[in-house]
């Protein structure tokens, strides 16, 4: 065991080595401000631009000057109206059966596995699944867990074939394991989506449930941002629908949805609900609004989808590689790590702000810029930016011409 001494020794050492995010001085919308001035934001997941709209900011006060600031636990003296009103706009905007709102993400995917999976039971899970299915697969202790090959649905049969033959031994209070499938939508740093209606009819064949984490697919995929199950038509298909309401929402929270029966025991018996504060009063009266603009029109999202098409469309021009991304999620690939980190810095000097992604976020020989337009950018906004990258592009020689 080290010492007291030597622990803070390894701390010191590891500060002198991390990286110092860039501070924000301003809202975040198509522009923030760093250092005194301001800068395209062109890597925020705020896909609609809600985090400055003034609707959101209205409510906000209106609620506060109403209800104050606080809650509680949810389930001792905390469930505030304004929860219960958010779980059945929620529940409507996704077509669900009910819904449960947490304090994250993270919080909802910890949830949602957690609670229905223990030790003896079966989790088949993507490779590149984000960190907190991962990390909420290790808080469920399950033992056999079964990874798949990244969107391969061959990958996929194998392992639940092999989750057959685990599902004969029965568990030791005589039930038969449950298997869960479980993937990302939208994979975040390639923006590549899960083959979910091949996923569905595996499931259908070897009777097992479903889990989507749709982080990054809720505002942006299916009608009016309905999210990747819309997208694909198949309600009523996933057992399980993870979501977050920080980014297209841009507040903070995440949420499940699913059958009434589920979501019920999950506000029973998940440990993130009961052990845990609930959101706040300005955060539930913001996403209230954020889910109502959403639910009113269509528009923000088509806005973001034209600012998807016309910059990848423009870096595809200029000879950038964007990967095989599906969403606003545009990698422009620069494998060499050193390079992404100058690339990153030369934009910042063009008052371009889009940070590197470096291994371990992405494996070694992977390196890249992660751009991802907003529905708050106008055409002058991305042409400035594709601008910066193509001036860059050549300079550093990403770019050949
Ligand atoms: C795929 C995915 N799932 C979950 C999360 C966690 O969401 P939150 O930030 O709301 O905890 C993220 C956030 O980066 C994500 O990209």
């Amino acid at each position: 065991m080290s010492k007291r001494s030597d622990f803070y020794k390894k701390l010191d050492e590891a500060a002198a080595s991390a990286k110092i995010p860039r501070i924000i001085e301003s809202g975040e919308g198509a522009y923030l401000t760093i250092d005194g001035r301001p800068r395209l934001n062109f890597c925020s997941s705020h896909y609609l631009g809600l985090s400055v709209n003034p609707r959101l900011a209205k409510a906000v006060k209106g609620a506060v000057d109403k209800f104050g600031i606080g809650t509680g636990y949810r389930t001792l003296a905390g469930t505030h109206i304004l929860h219960v009103e958010l779980e059945k706009a929620l529940a409507r905007f996704k077509s669900a059966e009910a819904a449960i709102v947490l304090t994250g993400g993270y919080m909802a995917n910890c949830a949602a596995i957690q609670t229905i999976i223990g030790k003896e039971d079966i989790v088949i899970s993507d490779e590149l699944n984000h960190a907190s299915i991962i990390d909420a697969i290790r808080l469920s202790q399950v033992k056999n867990k079964l990874i798949y090959e990244h969107r391969n649905v061959l990958s996929l049969e194998e392992k639940l074939k092999e989750a057959e033959e685990l599902r004969n031994t029965p568990r030791a209070d005589g039930e038969a394991p449950t298997v869960l499938i479980v993937t990302d939508g939208v994979f975040s740093m390639d923006g590549d989506l899960a083959p979910l209606p091949e996923i569905v009819s595996l499931a259908e064949k070897y009777d097992v449930l479903t889990m989507v984490d749709d982080a990054h697919g809720e505002g942006v995929l299916g009608k009016g941002g309905r999210g990747i199950v819309d997208h694909f038509g198949l309600h009523g298909k996933i057992d399980i629908e993870v979501g977050t309401l920080s980014k297209a929402f841009s507040v903070m929270g995440g949420f499940i949805t699913g059958k009434k029966s589920l979501i019920d025991y999950y506000k029973q018996k998940s440990r993130q609900f009961l052990f845990s504060n609930a959101l706040t009063i300005p955060d539930t009266a913001a996403l209230l609004e954020a889910v109502k603009i959403l639910g009113e029109s269509e528009e923000l999202v088509k806005k973001l989808w034209d600012n998807v098409k016309y910059l990848k469309e423009e870096f595809g021009k200029l000879g950038f590689d964007t990967g095989h991304s599906e969403t606003p999620i545009t990698p422009v690939m620069i494998p060499d790590e050193d390079k992404a980190r100058e690339f990153s810095a030369k934009l910042f000097e063009e008052d371009v702000f889009a940070t590197p992604i470096v291994f371990p976020m992405v494996p070694k020989g992977k390196a890249r810029i992660r751009v991802i337009p907003s529905a708050s950018h106008s055409k002058e906004d991305l042409d400035r930016g594709i601008a910066a990258f193509a001036k860059i592009g050549r300079e550093l020689r990403v770019l050949l011409q």
